[in-house]
């Protein structure tokens, strides 16, 4: 019988390759190929005979269910970003650029668990104790009972969170300093850290204890150890933020105990994050409503209403081709509004630059802003001012035509909150909000929105075109 051949598989994406390579021709990933031997997996031939398996008892759909136990940290934002805390015997990955805050954020969680006396256990594989000491003292929560250690060995964290009384929640900061004797591969890489992640895992299952797993991003936006992570974990969290700014958001992506459009919006102080409980506050903080190009877009996160401004600057180009340049939303997305615009609105910006910002360095990822987005760009392109005490929203479609979005009421409701005292909105809106004193502008198609805004269409399309 001739000799079983080794094979090489991606550890990123389970490609099987002949020969070991530094880079992966499936995920295009590097070094994450690793020898394994074909003899241990199933599928491996004749060789060893499979073990007989063990029926277990098929159950029904009906049936006695447990609430998820859940630890309420009692900062709210985060509570709501985990969907009413960390469940118990669940582990939670947190993403997240170097430097946004994951630490801090974590130091304030087990702060204030340890305040209302859970057993809290930080395990922190980046910095020394005296790092994390001074952080806390930063943080006003050095007078807590939070355990510390500062390893990286998974089989010593393991020892050491398994001794003694069961943790109420582990910290693990971070994933990509883990490494096992069990696996052969320098720390940091893919398999150390699944290796890792999946111990830690383990111990969450069989005692209870929440266990948050913090994750650096790389420059993929992937989180080193890459994907292999996030399918192993109950819920992804990413907190997200602009170095510029000071506001952080804590997005979730997956949760298989609550729901995953939920965020958690935080402001980072020289004493830690403080909790921002009204968004939109924040990002209409510094409008200057009197100057043409800006809107205000009535926008949702999940359940939450978030209103920001987007500005647009539409300036004669000076170049060959002029260029479109977007900060904070889809490009493509803005083509494709320019492009209408142009078609069905005699709109002509080919002879201009357009720049395209969503204020406060916030990310909407709505196609609803795109009714917004017209506005700003009409009103910059006819140097008119909208109103400022309006907000818009709706989707536009390629024909020209606006089409209503979701939550319609909620948008309105938290305009009206703000001191809006109208909104440009489809016309085919349901759920419009009775009495009140609020003014809504029944939007049909986008030649009806520039014309509104203009004045006249043709006077806009011509303008564009003599310049
Ligand atoms: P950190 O939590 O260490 O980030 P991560 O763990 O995600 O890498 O946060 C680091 C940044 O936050 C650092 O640049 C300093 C800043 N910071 C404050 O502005 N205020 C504070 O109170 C703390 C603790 C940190
Ligand atoms: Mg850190």
């Amino acid at each position: 019988m001739a000799k079983p051949k080794t094979q090489f598989v991606c550890q990123n994406c389970g490609t099987v390759h002949n020969r070991w390579a530094g880079k992966c021709d499936g995920c295009g990933e590097w070094n994450t190929i690793v020898e394994e031997d074909p003899m241990g997996g199933i599928g491996s031939g004749p060789g060893k005979v499979p073990k007989k398996g063990r029926a277990v008892a098929l159950t029904t759909l009906s049936g006695e269910t447990e609430h998820a136990p859940r630890v309420h940290t009692g900062i709210s934002e985060l509570d709501r970003a985990t969907g009413g805390g960390f469940v118990r015997g669940s582990a939670v990955l947190i993403g997240g650029d170097p430097g946004i805050g994951k630490s801090t954020l974590l130091m304030q969680a087990a702060a204030a668990l340890a305040r209302q006396g859970h057993r809290i256990i930080y395990v922190s594989g980046e910095e020394a104790v005296a790092q994390v000491r001074l952080r806390a003292q930063r943080l006003g929560a050095a007078d807590t009972d939070v355990l510390l250690a500062a390893e990286t060995n998974v089989e010593d964290i393991l020892a050491t969170i398994a001794d003694g009384k069961r943790p109420d929640l582990v910290i693990i900061d971070s994933i990509q300093t883990l490494w096992s004797d069990t696996a052969d591969a320098a720390p940091g890489t893919v398999t150390q850290v699944r290796t890792g992640v999946q111990a830690m895992i383990r111990f969450a299952k069989q005692t209870g204890a929440a266990m948050v797993l913090v994750g650096h991003v790389t420059k993929e936006g992937q989180i080193a150890g890459p994907r292999v992570v996030e399918h192993m974990v109950d819920a992804v969290l990413y907190f997200e933020g602009d170095r510029g700014h000071h506001y952080r958001i804590l997005r979730t992506v997956k949760n298989r105990f609550g729901p995953t459009d939920e965020i958690g919006v935080f402001e980072m102080s020289d004493k830690g994050l403080r909790e921002v409980t009204n968004p939109s506050e924040l990002f209409l903080g510094e409008r200057n409503s009197k100057s043409p190009g800006a809107a205000v877009f009535a926008g949702m996160e999940g359940t939450r209403p978030v209103l920001v401004e987007v500005q647009a600057l539409v300036a004669p180009t000076s170049l060959g081709t002029p260029r479109r340049a977007v900060v904070g939303w889809d490009s493509s997305r803005l083509s494709m509004i320019l492009a209408v615009l142009e078609a069905h609105c005699g709109v002509r910006l080919g002879q201009h630059d357009v720049y395209l910002n969503v204020a406060g360095g916030y990310r909407i990822s709505e196609p609803a802003a795109d009714l917004a987005v017209a506005s700003a760009l009409v009103s910059s392109l006819a140097g008119v001012a909208l109103p400022a005490d309006y907000v818009y929203f709706g989707e536009i479609s390629l024909s020209g035509a606006v089409r209503p979005v979701s939550q319609t009421a909620q948008r309105l409701k938290e305009a009206e909150k703000l001191g809006f005292a109208g909104a440009m909105l489809p016309a085919t809106s349901a759920e419009l909000p009775k009495g009140g004193n609020a003014r809504w502008t029944k939007i049909e198609d986008l030649p009806d929105l520039v014309s509104r805004i203009a004045g006249s269409v043709k006077k806009l399309g011509k303008g564009s075109d003599d310049d």
